[in-house]
């Protein structure tokens, strides 16, 4: 294991707070990580390391791991917009650092610093375009259109070797959607049957009961289709829809996703985008804003195996519960017609939150003297087995970083053919109808499109 630096931009923030520390401190725990391990945490506010500690553990939701933080954790303040303030950082990490080391720089911070924050890493000398040892980590938002997120990819391979970079769609830590190739690809029954001529649609649902939870800034620039379609729901279709790569390396693996988000078309009569009765009185928001907190369509992956499939996308805010979730609906069987009894498709169901699993509906017999049939479900709940030692997706994904797995990241041209996505979506934007309830959506969808959504 080599000894590693993790240097944290933007460490007093919420994702800091809620993600990383909690994720780094356990990592640390379960020997994941070595242990002359050193978090650098940046921040403009003048404390010490202990009074840092003390205002985190203020933030967090959850308590944080003190005790182990303190052994990992030194807090630098600095100034990250300006040049000359990165020597005294280039001196600490020199301090801590040897030849070997293992250099994280993570981003967390909003994308509006990057460019300045990207230029000062190189010309101060901290990080050195191709040096693997050293690797860029930031979140979503990869931008907000093509367009942008061109300039950002651009931007970075200014300083960075795309091999340095590592972006993160969290969701794909999530232990669901990385089953999700092996459950396709391990298990003969559903290699046979993952095809257009077996399966009848694909449902895509990330269903929130928050609202914006003082997100204004961001969320009112942003919306449904900016914050979740764009990144979580076309990662999960992808994966659903894609090929069998050639191996599970990286690059082969993100090459047939990419393959799927050339190949998709989105059936514009479907959308509906919605907004929650209550979100123009959200503070911060404009009066007039029309940013949709709903949205549902229906799209298609012209490819032979998926060719006519509907993949039925939806999330939102203050909906009936907070669930994500993937359907994959089967044909009737053709023995279905002779039977004069009300069978169930069968369905394969995804579970990514709140707990995950995979669940199968098959029909069977009701036991005793009649003939009656019922949907029952075989259900696998993978946190239940794991018998509290769930590994967070954050925990996974740093792990991967250190271990220069990228096939939990995102690569640029995936990012760039989703906004190539949603860019055309957003050419059909509307006014968004107002919501009080899922109830009501779920009807509509049901009046547009015939489907049942869960
Ligand atoms: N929070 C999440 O769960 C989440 C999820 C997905 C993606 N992200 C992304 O991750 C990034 C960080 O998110 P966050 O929620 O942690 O943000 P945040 O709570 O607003 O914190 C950002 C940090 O950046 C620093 N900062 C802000 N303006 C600065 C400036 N002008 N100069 C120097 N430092 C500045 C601040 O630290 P100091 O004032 O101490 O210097 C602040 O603590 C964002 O790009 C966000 O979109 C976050």
């Amino acid at each position: 294991m080599k000894d590693l630096i993790i240097v944290i931009f933007g460490s007093t923030g919420d994702l800091t707070s809620r993600k990383l520390l909690p994720a780094i401190s356990r990592l640390y725990k379960k020997n994941q990580l070595t242990k002359a391990t050193k978090v650098i945490a940046l921040g403009r506010k003048d404390f010490t390391t202990e009074q840092y500690l003390e205002y985190m553990s203020g933030q967090a939701s959850k308590q944080l791991d003190i005790k182990t933080l303190s052994k990992l954790v030194l807090y630098h303040q600095m100034e990250i917009t300006n040049l000359d303030a990165y020597q005294s950082l280039i001196e600490l990490i020199n301090k801590e650092k040897n030849e070997q080391t293992r250099e994280l720089y993570y981003l967390a911070i909003g994308p509006e610093l990057f460019p300045d924050v990207s230029n000062h890493m190189s010309i101060s000398g901290l990080v050195s375009i191709g040096n693997l040892n050293q690797s860029i980590i930031f979140e979503k938002p990869f931008g907000h259109d093509l367009f942008s997120a061109k300039e950002i990819n651009q931007m970075l391979w200014n300083y960075f070797d795309e091999k340095q970079i590592y972006r993160i769609d969290h969701y794909l830590g999530k232990e669901m959607i990385q089953n999700i190739m092996m459950v396709r690809f391990a298990n003969r029954i559903f290699e046979e049957i993952w095809h257009n001529r077996t399966i009848k649609n694909v449902k895509i649902i990330v269903k929130e009961t928050e609202g914006i939870l003082g997100r204004a800034g961001y969320y009112d620039q942003s919306g449904a289709l900016r914050d979740m379609v764009q990144s979580h729901l076309l990662q999960m279709l992808s994966l659903i829809a894609m090929e069998v790569p050639l191996t599970y390396f990286s690059d082969d693996v993100k090459d047939e996703k990419i393959k799927v988000m050339s190949h998709l078309h989105f059936d514009h009569n479907s959308l509906i985008l919605g907004q929650y009765d209550g979100y123009l009185e959200e503070k911060n928001i404009p009066k007039d804003s029309q940013t949709e907190t709903f949205v549902f369509f229906k799209a298609y992956v012209n490819t032979p195996r998926f060719k006519g499939v509907p993949f039925y996308l939806m999330s939102g805010k203050k909906l009936d519960q907070k669930e994500s979730l993937i359907i994959v609906e089967f044909e009737e069987t053709s023995e279905q017609r002779k039977w004069d009894l009300p069978l169930s498709t069968n369905k394969l169901y995804i579970k990514i939150a709140p707990t995950d699993g995979v669940g199968l509906v098959l029909n069977s017999k009701v036991p005793g003297l009649t003939g009656d049939v019922e949907p029952v479900e075989l259900e696998y709940c993978i946190a239940c087995h794991a018998f509290g030692n769930m590994t967070e997706a954050y925990e996974k994904l740093i792990i991967d970083i250190v271990g220069h797995h990228k096939t939990l990241f995102t690569r640029w041209d995936e990012i760039e053919l989703s906004w190539h996505f949603i860019d055309h979506i957003k050419k059909y934007q509307t006014a968004p109808i107002i919501y009080n309830d899922y109830e009501e959506l779920k009807k509509m969808i049901k009046d547009l499109t015939h489907e049942e959504m869960k």
